[in-house]
């Protein structure tokens, strides 16, 4: 009660700063000059028109402004959906924000030595964001660009599903250029840093029936199982389009049609997006380049070696 007089005094101050405001007093002279014109007037239809723009931008500002947390709220229990959903941990009544904080476990990874560093708080970096700061990324040499990125944040976000002590999924931002857009996704391995439990992407624009089906369920589903790293030399593919691999390094591929379960290497293929062979091998060279030593290799070794120690 108290608020609403105090509130209803300072709009009587207010009011009565207005009337002594010289220029409040010839906008007053204007308005009525403007509405005693009459409607089919120049003078009129552009004083109205500029008006009108100016109550429209005012509305659309405070919109903007007062719609901004809300925003960012939607945002991020997005980020959550995409997480749990390629944990395997989404269905459709599932809480996003108390399964996200019982199961997933958020931590940043040094790139470079491929330890975690706990100096910075994990649950509010943005990794997408220290990627376009100077002082948090790296200039990516361009012979080992193969995803087209240009530049990698120094500290990668990873998420991590768990049963007590025990690592159930490493869940990995993935990011690279396909055909028209950069493609931003999650790729999640079993403990073992080895095998594919799921892909999705959660931002890209690629063309939608070609490039778009990236985001196809059936087409995801093909990725369970896989292998990401050679366990012996896998060759070129495609004519050469898809580069060998050698023991230990990232083998994961896309190919042109459907991949033959019987043949040397199938463990390492996915078919690839029919007419969709630019994005298709985007996607190869954005996973191959995450996966290899420029990505999380080192990290993922670094789990391996501490899992078979436990
Ligand atoms: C309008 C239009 C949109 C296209 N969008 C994509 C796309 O998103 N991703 C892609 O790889 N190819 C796209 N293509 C096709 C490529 O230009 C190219 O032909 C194709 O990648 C070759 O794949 P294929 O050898 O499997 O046919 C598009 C073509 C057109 C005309």
């Amino acid at each position: 009660m108290l608020n609403i007089i105090k509130k209803n005094e300072q709009y009587v101050k207010f009011c009565a700063a207005l009337d002594k405001c010289e220029h409040y007093q010839k906008f007053l002279v204007y308005k009525n000059k403007v509405l005693a014109l009459g409607n089919d007037s120049l003078e009129k239809t552009i004083a109205i028109a500029v008006a009108l723009c100016l109550v429209c931008a005012v509305l659309v500002s405070f919109g903007a402004v007062a719609l901004k947390p809300l925003q960012a709220y939607n945002k991020n229990l997005d980020m959550k959906k995409n997480i749990l959903e390629v944990a395997g941990l989404m269905k459709e009544d599932t809480d996003i924000d108390a399964a996200f904080g019982e199961q997933i476990e958020a931590k940043l990874v040094n790139l470079e030595t491929g330890e975690y560093d706990d100096s910075v708080n994990a649950d509010a970096y943005d990794q997408r964001k220290a990627t376009k700061d100077p002082t948090q990324s790296v200039a990516i040499p361009k012979d080992k660009d193969i995803a087209h990125i240009r530049h990698k944040a120094k500290l990668a976000k990873v998420f991590l599903v768990k049963d007590g002590d025990k690592i159930k999924s490493i869940i990995l931002p993935i990011s690279g250029y396909g055909l028209w857009s950069t493609l931003y996704g999650f790729l999640s391995l079993d403990a073992d840093g080895q095998t594919v439990q799921s892909i999705n992407f959660y931002d890209q624009a690629e063309t939608p029936g070609l490039g778009g089906e990236v985001v196809n369920p059936k087409w995801r589903a093909l990725w369970k199982g896989k292998k990401v790293y050679a366990e012996t030399d896998q060759p070129a593919l495609d004519k050469g389009s898809i580069e060998e691999a050698d023991i230990g390094e990232p083998a994961l591929a896309l190919i042109k049609g459907s991949v033959d379960t019987g043949k040397m290497g199938a463990q390492h293929q996915v078919d690839g997006l029919a007419g969709a062979t630019l994005t298709s091998n985007g996607v190869t060279n954005l996973v191959r380049y995450w996966m290899g030593k420029e990505g999380f290799a080192r990290y993922l070794g670094k789990v391996r070696v501490k899992r078979a120690n436990s």
